[in-house]
């Protein structure tokens, strides 16, 4: 069968199976398959081996099952940066692309940056390279996603980070930081189960929990923030749905007379920005 037949196939049976973007999903599969670009695929009249479309089956049978196809091809695009992804370890999302925009539009040159809660190194990673005076630290309790997050460093030539293993400041005890960022677990304990089967089935159930009200890791990142702060440093946080009047009260009693949110595309307030209020 050719390239082009495999597609319209493909996508026809990602579409009964209710996969959104199921035209799109199919010629990611595709066109990775192949090693092809998406104009090969349409203008040249290429035909798959036996093996490629045995191999393609497998593949499809992977994603209708509910796997995500950032697993299935292993990596994703994130602020420019090829990010490779797998089971054990969160995908990178939109959102917290705009967590890094912001940071690089607010932060003059911060020198010392941590990222909690730091998964695949998607952030520390991207603002390592656009803050190549700093010195970032990302921390993260599981092993397999710091696999991923030192993996992801090699890979981009990045070699301003260094990686821990701990909870949250444990391995940074006694530091101080321009910068502290974080992305981390914020979705409500009993929200899980309604989540879609390639998240809740799939991803790290300690990427997704945040306690009973998503709030567990703020309350704690919050209040231990000022001691490793240094004058005049930020915290920069990503925050779930309907989460930003808790955030501020938990900022406020931690000490942070400055805070901000931002919106994402969709109106969400989804980035909490933060500063002491005596600086
Ligand atoms: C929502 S994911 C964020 C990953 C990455 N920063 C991103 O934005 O894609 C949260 C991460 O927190 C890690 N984590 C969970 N509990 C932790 C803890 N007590 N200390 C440090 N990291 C923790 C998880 O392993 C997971 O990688």
């Amino acid at each position: 069968m050719t390239a082009i037949d495999t597609l319209k196939k493909l996508s026809a049976l990602f579409e009964s199976a209710r996969i959104a973007d199921a035209s799109k999903e199919a010629e990611l599969l595709v066109t990775e398959l192949l090693c092809i670009s998406k104009v090969d695929l349409l203008l040249k009249n290429i035909e798959l081996s036996k093996l490629q479309s045995d191999e393609l089956d497998v593949l499809a049978r992977r994603r209708m099952s509910g796997e995500p196809m950032q697993y299935i091809i292993g990596r994703v695009e994130f602020y420019g940066l090829r990010i490779n992804v797998g089971p054990g370890v969160l995908i990178p999302r939109p959102e917290t692309e705009l967590l890094v925009e912001q940071v690089i539009k607010m932060c003059g040159m911060p020198r010392m940056i941590l990222d909690l809660c730091t998964g695949s190194g998607c952030i520390a990673l991207a603002l390592a390279k656009n803050f190549p005076q700093a010195q970032v630290y990302g921390v993260d309790m599981s092993d397999a996603a710091l696999k991923y997050a030192v993996k992801n460093a090699a890979a981009n030539s990045i070699n301003s980070i260094r990686f821990f293993c701990g909870d949250l400041y444990a391995p940074v005890k006694g530091m101080r930081f321009d910068l502290i960022v974080s992305n981390p677990p914020y979705i409500p304990k009993d929200d899980i189960k309604d989540l879609q089967i390639e998240i809740r089935d799939y991803e790290p159930m300690s990427a997704l929990d945040g306690g009973i009200d998503g709030l567990n890791f703020y309350r704690r990142i919050l209040a231990e923030a000022p001691q490793y702060l240094n004058a005049g440093g930020l915290v920069v946080l990503e925050i779930g749905i309907n989460q930003a009047k808790d955030i501020k009260h938990l900022a406020e009693d931690a000490g942070f007379g400055n805070i901000r949110f931002i919106k994402d595309y969709s109106g969400i307030e989804r980035i909490a920005v933060l500063k002491m209020e005596s600086q």
